[in-house]
């Protein structure tokens, strides 16, 4: 039985060229960037290529990259590098957890917080952003950062971030954008985008796990989340995770291109023939539908369907896919960002996430559209609700 990976927005495989520039930079070329000698040179240039494919890829300064952990830590740096207690800030309520629970940890800490929620198409409207911000007065505090994500993680939308950041400007307000679902499907421009702090991870590219970078805009005042030694210019102390920049470097040039060869067009047909496909279905309909998308995710939900076991019915048949996003699977809350959208609770449960790779296939794509009216067949004929016996 073929196995189909449709789990993109959880994480990526390495691609071969990701691996193969790594690969001397375990062994051979093992020395700390920090270190004079030979060794440590090779370890210094391999960061600094690095960093100057990212500034390519971001349009900004070299040293304005901030290599790290990957998006947890971009979010978190941010959030706790900007604000102070007094403070107000403004996110969205559909922001990945990295961003929402440091967003609980700073409002304990005496900062003021506005979660806006989105429009039912699961976009933020750049107004309700705009009404959010408060000017400092007698009563309320001032608000320094906003944060919106670019692309959701579960429904694929893209948000309009630049038009947010044009806001920010207008108010003198720091912006900060969650870029990992974003970076290698839509093209970053830190000129355009008007941010000052933008998150990025690795694995989300074919890269490797636990490293990313943070773009922080020159004079953006950021408390580094970490202390030690003077590495990433006292932004972010700790040696280099050197292998894991060199693959971070890789994905980004692979990233770059794809961008330009056709592939998110060809990544897009196939996801439009699976979403098409699995609407013939009835009782289906697609989340997010109307508002821009990425190409590669589609997020539907399943009439009478407990999406839990639709998950695990699937993958028994060989399609991997995730209800919500993978940092929540395993807990049986349904997804905030559904029900920020104005879902219930049955209806944010029976939805599923199908992101596709890059490298995804027709035969992928035939795979997952044999299966899944089957195992929805299935799983309604078993179920209590469809079966009218639900007390
Ligand atoms: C939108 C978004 N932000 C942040 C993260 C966290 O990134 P990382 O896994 O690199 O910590 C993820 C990962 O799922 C994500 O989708």
């Amino acid at each position: 039985m073929p196995r189909v990976y449709m789990d993109a927005n959880a994480t990526t495989p390495l691609l071969p060229e990701v691996m193969e520039a790594m690969r001397p930079y375990w062994m051979e070329q093992f020395g700390n960037a920090s270190s004079i000698h030979q060794q440590g040179q090779v370890a210094r240039t391999a960061v600094d290529r690095a960093r100057e494919t990212l500034a390519e890829f971001f349009n900004c300064r070299e040293a304005e990259v901030v290599f790290n952990s990957g998006g947890t830590e971009g979010d978190n740096t941010a959030i706790f590098g900007v604000l102070r207690p007094g403070d107000h800030f403004i996110t969205t309520s559909i922001e990945h957890s990295a961003v929402l629970r440091a967003t609980e940890r700073v409002a304990e800490r005496g900062i003021d917080i506005t979660l806006v929620a989105p429009l039912a198409n699961g976009l933020i409207d750049p107004e309700a952003i705009r009404r959010a911000i408060r000017p400092r007065t007698r009563q309320t505090n001032q608000t320094k950062l906003i944060s919106v994500m670019l692309v959701n993680n579960e429904t694929g939308v893209v948000q309009p971030v630049e038009e947010i950041g044009k806001i920010a400007a207008e108010a003198g307000i720091f912006f900060h954008i969650d870029a990992v679902q974003g970076a290698g499907k839509v093209a970053l421009d830190m000129r355009r985008l008007g941010c000052h702090l933008l998150s990025i991870s690795a694995h989300k590219i074919h890269g490797p796990k636990g490293v990313g970078a943070l773009y922080v805009r020159r004079g953006t005042p950021v408390e580094p989340l970490l202390v030690g030694g003077s590495h990433e210019r006292r932004q972010r102390a700790g040696t280099e995770n050197v292998p894991g920049i060199v693959g971070l470097g890789k994905a980004v040039e692979l990233a770059m291109a794809s961008l330009e060869d056709g592939t998110l067009e060809r990544v897009a047909a196939l996801r439009d023939r699976l979403e098409a496909g699995i609407l013939a279905i009835p009782g289906t309909g697609v989340n997010g539908a109307g508002a821009p998308r990425t190409a590669n995710t589609t997020n539907i939900r399943f009439e009478q369907v407990e999406g839990e076991a639709l998950v695990i019915a699937l993958d028994l048949k060989g399609v991997a896919v995730s209800g919500g996003s993978a940092c929540h699977s395993g807990s049986t809350e349904p997804s905030h960002v559904l029900m920020a959208m104005g879902l219930d609770k049955n209806a944010a449960r029976a939805s599923l996430r199908f992101s596709l790779l890059r490298t995804a296939t027709d035969a992928d794509v035939e795979h997952a559209l044999r299966v899944v009216p089957q195992a929805v067949e299935h799983l309604r004929a078993l179920s209590p609700v469809a079966a009218g016996t639900a007390g």
